[in-house]
């Protein structure tokens, strides 16, 4: 830089941040970039939002080096830059925190911060060094991490964390999140934010990509909208609305996720019984869970990511065995079955990560239509597979779910993460179910398709479809479901009425706050919730709003364990049941 910064704080030049102008990219059919142009002021929050498809995951990735673009110039700090890879970006003081997590499970966060970076000199690694220099950056921007803690005691905000050190501590002065609240609940994203207010006090500069417009209002500086493939417009928040800004993305209204009317019958479809369920060292990772969904109903399962739910619906889909209890469908036993007789039966399945369970990449979109599927209609004809078939039933799948795709031939991969999301969605409602397993349907996906997805839902529950809904949108959990739970460390702790709760509420009780014991070590010396991960037990010391009973309608099941035998003796009996009113909805 050419004026040497005066002073001890390391003011930048005036020079933005970051500029892209005429930036392009193609791919075989689309034009993922046409002609965008984004000037990022430094110190800033600089949003960008746009439909699924829009391009923005395109257009960071050419910032980062992973992809060129086809025309178009890039400048960080006024200076003009070309990178051939992310090495080139990082050297440039750019860092990227990916949608997925990166961490490895099996160590520390001091290891997996120093993984991949340079060594030391002589190819040594200083990890006394290395320590210290984690401590100043968490200390530098509030991020309170602690370099000896094991990655799989960390909850899903505190990973988010350890990966924004990651790249400051690579020397990043420019980050990019990619969709970076996707997986946190309200009370998680408040402390993001935080970290981020204190990124930008630092002279820090934060691109920032949500689905979630109330958010961008609330952190963003500047806000670039993307619209097929280009920059229609950047305002300020002060300026705009979530509507307004629904309106500059898609040209339509913003959704509400509510339910109209019940549709909850007698007949039960779905009983869990006592499913208490081990991982291979013994750790408890659901304990004596028992619920029941009737026909027509949406249960909904509120927690903060890694308390069990993925555990209870692995139990359920027959991908982990029970150690204890039954898993009844319509008053058959499916315990001890495989997941493909399960899907047989009539359960549709929504996987918490399309990329890993829901989709295989390298193949085409209509071969994933086949994906889990390959014993029923329309994808066989006798004992043939039925490509032409899977085929045509995969053009009425993208036509019917907006999946922008140039064709079906392409590879699952070529989709944005929203597509893929819509994609997925639509397979696994397109058998005859009586049960629907969906772990965060909506992850990733745009309002518009959002509130198609939800339609989608709602009508088959009208006709009579069980939904198992776990969902880190608390909107959208409390707008959809019949009746919710809360899942804490392994246990269903409280009922939930969504019809009066409120996310602020649900927050407090999926972190514990309602759990009057409050502090992390569980009293009871219960191995289930001993076993929860830090960050769970962390939520249960910070408000300790009185007795759980007290938090207005999150009247708990059962405190939190503190009697032996904890939360879940009794099967509990969702509100949405037989007790609602018919018809007397939200
Ligand atoms: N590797 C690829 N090959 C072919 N097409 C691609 C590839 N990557 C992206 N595309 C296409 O480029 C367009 C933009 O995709 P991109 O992932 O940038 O969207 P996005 O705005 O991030 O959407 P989302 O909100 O769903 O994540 C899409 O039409 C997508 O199908
Ligand atoms: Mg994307």
């Amino acid at each position: 830089m050419s004026t040497p910064a005066a002073g001890s704080v390391p003011v930048a030049t005036d020079a933005p941040a970051v500029e892209l102008h005429g930036i392009t990219k193609r791919f075989p059919g689309v034009v993922a970039n046409r002609d965008i142009d984004i000037v990022v002021q430094p110190g800033t929050v600089h949003a960008i939002v746009g439909e699924n498809g829009a391009g923005k995951s395109t257009l960071m990735k050419i910032l980062y080096g992973m992809q060129r673009p086809d025309e178009g110039r890039i400048s960080v700090n006024g200076e003009p830059v070309s990178f051939s890879s992310p090495a080139d970006a990082i050297s440039a003081g750019i860092g990227m925190v990916h949608q997925h997590f990166m961490l490895a499970d099996n160590f520390t966060v001091l290891e997996n911060v120093v993984l991949g970076a340079e060594p030391g000199r002589l190819g040594v690694l200083d990890f006394a060094a290395a320590r210290r220099r984690i401590r100043e950056i968490s200390a530098a921007y509030g991020l309170d991490i602690r370099p000896e803690r094991m990655v799989e005691d960390l909850g899903v905000g505190d990973r988010q964390r350890v990966e924004i050190l990651k790249v400051l501590y690579r020397g990043a002065r420019i980050l990019i999140l990619d969709e970076p609240t996707a997986v946190l609940v309200p009370q998680e994203v408040d402390e993001l934010f935080g970290n981020l207010r204190e990124l930008k006090a630092e002279g820090l500069t934060v691109l920032f990509i949500s689905h979630k417009l109330d958010e961008v209002l609330a952190v963003a500086d500047e806000i670039t909208v993307i619209r097929r493939g280009t920059t229609v417009a950047t305002v300020r928040p002060a300026d705009v609305t979530a509507r307004r800004l629904a309106e500059l993305m898609v040209g339509s209204d913003l959704p509400s996720p509510e339910t109209r009317e019940s549709t909850v019958r007698d007949e039960v479809v779905l009983a869990v019984e006592g499913v208490t369920v081990r991982a291979e060292d013994g750790r408890t990772l659901i304990a004596d869970v028992s619920l029941t969904i009737h026909s027509g109903e949406v249960l909904g399962i509120a927690g903060v990511e890694g308390n069990g739910q993925a555990e209870l619906v692995e139990a359920i889909m027959g991908l982990r065995p029970a150690e204890s209890g039954r898993v009844l469908l319509s008053g058959r036993d499916l315990t001890g079955m495989h997941t493909r007789p399960r899907r047989t039966a009539g359960i549709g399945f929504i996987p918490e990560d399309r990329t890993r369970q829901g989709l295989l990449l390298e193949a085409t979109l209509w071969e994933n239509r086949i994906l889990g599927h390959q014993t029923e209609p329309p994808n066989v004809s006798g004992i043939w597979i039925d490509r032409a078939g899977a085929r045509r039933d995969c053009e009425r799948i993208v036509e019917e779910y907006d999946v922008r795709t140039p064709n079906i031939e392409v590879a699952a991969s070529a989709l944005s993460g929203g597509n893929q999301q819509k994609l997925i969605v639509g397979r696994e409602m397109s058998s005859r179910l009586s049960l629907l397993v969906a772990a965060h349907p909506t992850r990733g996906v745009d309002v518009g398709a959002q509130a198609a997805i939800w339609d989608h839902l709602r009508a088959a529950r009208a006709e009579g479809l069980a939904v198992l809904l776990i969902s880190a949108d608390l909107d959208e959990l409390i707008g959809l479901s019949d009746s919710i739970k809360v899942i804490l460390r392994g246990r269903l702790v409280a009922d939930a009425d969504p019809k009066t709760v409120t996310p602020e509420e649900l927050g407090s009780a999926m972190t514990g706050a309602g759990d009057h014991r409050g502090g992390p070590e569980p009293s009871d010396v219960d191995e289930a919730t001993a076993d929860w991960p830090a960050s769970a037990a962390d939520g249960a010391s910070v408000g300790s709003v009185g007795p759980a009973g007290s938090v207005g309608p999150v009247g708990p099941v059962g405190p939190a364990g503190p009697a032996a035998g904890g939360a879940v003796d009794e099967p509990a009996d969702p509100l949405g049941g037989r007790h609602r009113e018919p018809g007397g909805g939200t």
